[in-house]
């Protein structure tokens, strides 16, 4: 019989930075649910991969000195790159896309001319605030009070020529899918789009940009690149070889049976990809799922405010299924979580080293005592069950079901939670049955010892299955400990009570929890953290502070005054100097020279804050006065000296006296 499909898909990735363990926490949930899906026998595809696209990346690899492409190539593909962390993760995909690959770049010019051409894409203008200095489109909604959300500049209205999808025509087709399906998931979430987005109108959309050239260019219009989440949502089809001949999976695995994403994309999930579809007419995914956010200290984890969390250093210390287990058990997939090393170091402690490891130590190594490693046939039945082996066996045998149900809704940690009801359980069994007091009178009681492990390595075996999507190196060990051969690893076996030999060979092997810790543990990850601040810092010198003291009253001698630049031009003849006209705020213009044309354009400077001492007497350099000298920082970073001119706040007037 052919297997039923299942499509499966995480976000793809902005290859900007480093991912953290928020990253990690989006894959390792799809990952688990893909393996969910192959044990219990579908045939699954499971994509992921980064979207490498946009202004942000084109800024940064300019920020880096490098093309576009070389930036995104190093955090893809280089060390503790985006692949290396997924390969670390045991992440299973079967495929990989990277938004810069020719064949999808080929495909979103199709798809993007095929929209334009039905009239679903039409031109335009877009009118917006723009920025300058950045040379960025902002909408009034993105300003930060009424600055530019990036640098914090005042921005002016601007209009730029620009390509538009007709977004609001389906927006009562979104609305039903939103509101009269199960498209999107958890329902919590379609009340969010329906009132935020939908109710006050959905304007149509702007797709294409000229302001900056990274993106896949509009083939039909040069200077205009298609905007990168059109671009990034097509992954999803072009990776199965929509429109290209580089794959072949699009008939047989779309639509996809779901995308996970994060909380913040969902906007873009839920009413525009579904509104490009049918425009495309093409069938809709059949759900979306928004996950909440990993948190720290309550707030979103990000580079720029330096409080994201390694996943490399977590899966050294503790191991990776440790750390993929923790994610899954700890958090409501559905909502938002507070990370902390603290929890996960207690989660690990409490189910995997106390109860799971201790139900698995405790049952091999008496099977060793008691047995010699192998319990003898017949130990499988026994006639007059007590109260606490029939509800054992009650629990384990149900288990796979109530599994099932939570992993159908999408629901893992309470996936988990039936699970470990029933390691509990078992542990509880042990401490009814008490074996040690048993294996007393071998003679007397030796059988019902037999059967009591029996019972005890069986509803291990069970949950060992339930458990592989999200630890599966350390159940494989598992099986080997408790002699599961392969044929009772399966789907199929989970839910038949006793199908594991009476005369498995069991061994009690590594440990494969080890109790933490939790002093030492935080301490040495705190250690850690700080190395890695550390080493991520650039490789700095400066100056050795001056030991001579200086009187107070000669220091309160110099006079630093805030300055406005309203003129900077290069002086001729001289590569170093930049002449300045500086509005220092007693009407009349000042001018100061300063030795740093290497460092400055001067139209970067026009219009900043800076500082200067203006009571410093006059001097001449290349003919032309100077009066008074502007403050800079210098250092020496990998043997170049750099040179960063002092700038204050604009809100500081030309003038004001700084002490
Ligand atoms: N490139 C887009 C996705 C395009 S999909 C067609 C993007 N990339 S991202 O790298 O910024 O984020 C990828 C995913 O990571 C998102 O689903 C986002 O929600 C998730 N996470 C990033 N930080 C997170 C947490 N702190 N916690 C949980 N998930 C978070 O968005």
């Amino acid at each position: 019989m052919e297997k039923k499909k299942f499509y499966i898909t995480t976000p793809i990735y902005y290859p900007s930075d480093k991912l953290h363990i928020g990253h990690t926490y989006c894959t390792v949930a799809t990952d688990a649910m893909a393996r969910y899906k192959r044990l219990a026998g579908y045939d699954v595809m499971f994509l992921t991969g980064t979207d490498e696209h946009g202004q942000k990346i084109e800024t940064k690899a300019k920020e880096a000195g490098v093309t576009p492409k070389e930036f995104v190539d190093k955090i893809v593909e280089g060390p503790q790159g985006v692949k290396d962390l997924w390969k670390l993760m045991n992440i299973s995909n079967d495929r990989f896309i990277r938004t810069t690959d020719d064949y999808h770049v080929a495909a979103v010019q199709k798809i993007f001319k095929k929209m334009y051409d039905k009239g679903d894409i039409y031109k335009g203008s877009y009118k917006g605030k723009y920025c300058t200095p950045c040379e960025s489109f902002w909408t009034e909604s993105q300003l930060v009070d009424g600055c530019c959300p990036d640098c914090g500049r005042p921005v002016v209205d601007a209009e730029e020529e620009a390509y538009f999808f007709r977004l609001s025509k389906y927006a009562d087709k979104v609305r039903d899918l939103l509101e009269n399906t199960d498209f999107l998931q958890p329902r919590s979430r379609v009340n969010e789009m329906v009132k935020n987005f939908i109710d006050p109108g959905l304007e149509d959309l702007c797709v294409s940009r000229t302001s900056f050239t990274w993106g896949i260019p509009v083939d039909f219009d040069p200077g205009h690149v298609v905007y990168v989440w059109v671009d990034a949502l097509f992954n999803y089809t072009t990776a199965l070889g929509f429109l290209n001949d580089q794959y072949d999976d699009y008939d047989k695995y779309w639509p996809a049976d779901v995308h996970f994403v994060g909380k913040e994309i969902v906007r873009f999930h839920s009413i525009i990809w579904p509104a490009m579809l049918m425009s495309m007419e093409m069938p809709l995914p059949k759900h979306v799922f928004g996950h909440g956010w990993l948190l720290l200290d309550g707030g979103k984890m990000s580079k720029s405010k330096g409080n994201v969390v390694d996943p490399y250093i977590l899966a050294e210390k503790f191991g990776v299924d440790a750390l993929r287990f923790f994610l899954m058990r700890t958090f409501p997939f559905g909502s938002d979580g507070n990370f902390s090393n603290e929890l996960l170091i207690q989660t690990i402690n409490t189910d995997l080293a106390n109860d799971l490891g201790n139900l698995l130590s405790r049952t091999t190594a008496m099977v060793g005592k008691y047995f010699g490693g192998q319990l003898p046939a017949g130990c499988k039945t026994w006639e007059n069950p007590e109260p606490f082996d029939t509800d054992l066996i009650a629990m384990a045998s149900a288990l796979r079901d109530a599994y099932e149900s939570q992993m159908e809704a999408y629901a893992p940690h309470n996936a988990l939670a039936e699970v470990f009801k029933v390691i509990q359980r078992a542990n509880k069994y042990i401490d009814e049955t008490a074996p040690w007091a048993l294996a007393k009178d071998m003679d007397a009681n030796g059988k019902r010892l037999a059967h009591v492990l029996y019972n005890l390595l069986e509803a291990t075996r069970i949950c060992g299955i339930l458990l592989s999507p999200f630890m599966p190196e350390s159940m494989d060990k598992l099986f080997v400990q408790i002699g599961a051969s392969a044929d009772v690893r399966t789907w199929d076996s989970a839910a038949v009570w006793g199908a594991l030999s009476e005369t498995a060979a069991v061994t009690k092997g590594e440990n494969l929890f080890p109790r933490i810790d939790m002093d030492k543990a935080i301490a040495e990850l705190e250690a850690a953290a700080e190395a890695a601040k550390k080493a991520s810092l650039p490789a700095i010198e400066v100056e050795p502070q001056l030991t001579e003291q200086v009187n107070f009253d000669t220091f309160c001698k110099s006079d630093f005054r805030a300055v406005k630049v309203k003129a900077c031009e290069n002086v001729k003849k001289s590569e170093k100097l930049l002449k300045f006209t500086l509005d220092d705020g007693t009407g009349t213009d000042r001018q100061i020279l300063s030795g740093i044309a290497k460092y400055y354009k001067p139209e970067e400077l026009v219009g900043k804050t800076l500082v200067a001492i203006v009571n410093l007497p006059p001097r001449k350099m290349m003919g032309q006065e100077s009066c008074g000298m502007l403050i800079s920082a210098v250092h020496t970073e990998k043997g170049e000296e750099k040179l960063h001119l002092l700038m204050v706040d604009d809100a500081i007037p030309a003038g004001a006296k700084l002490c």
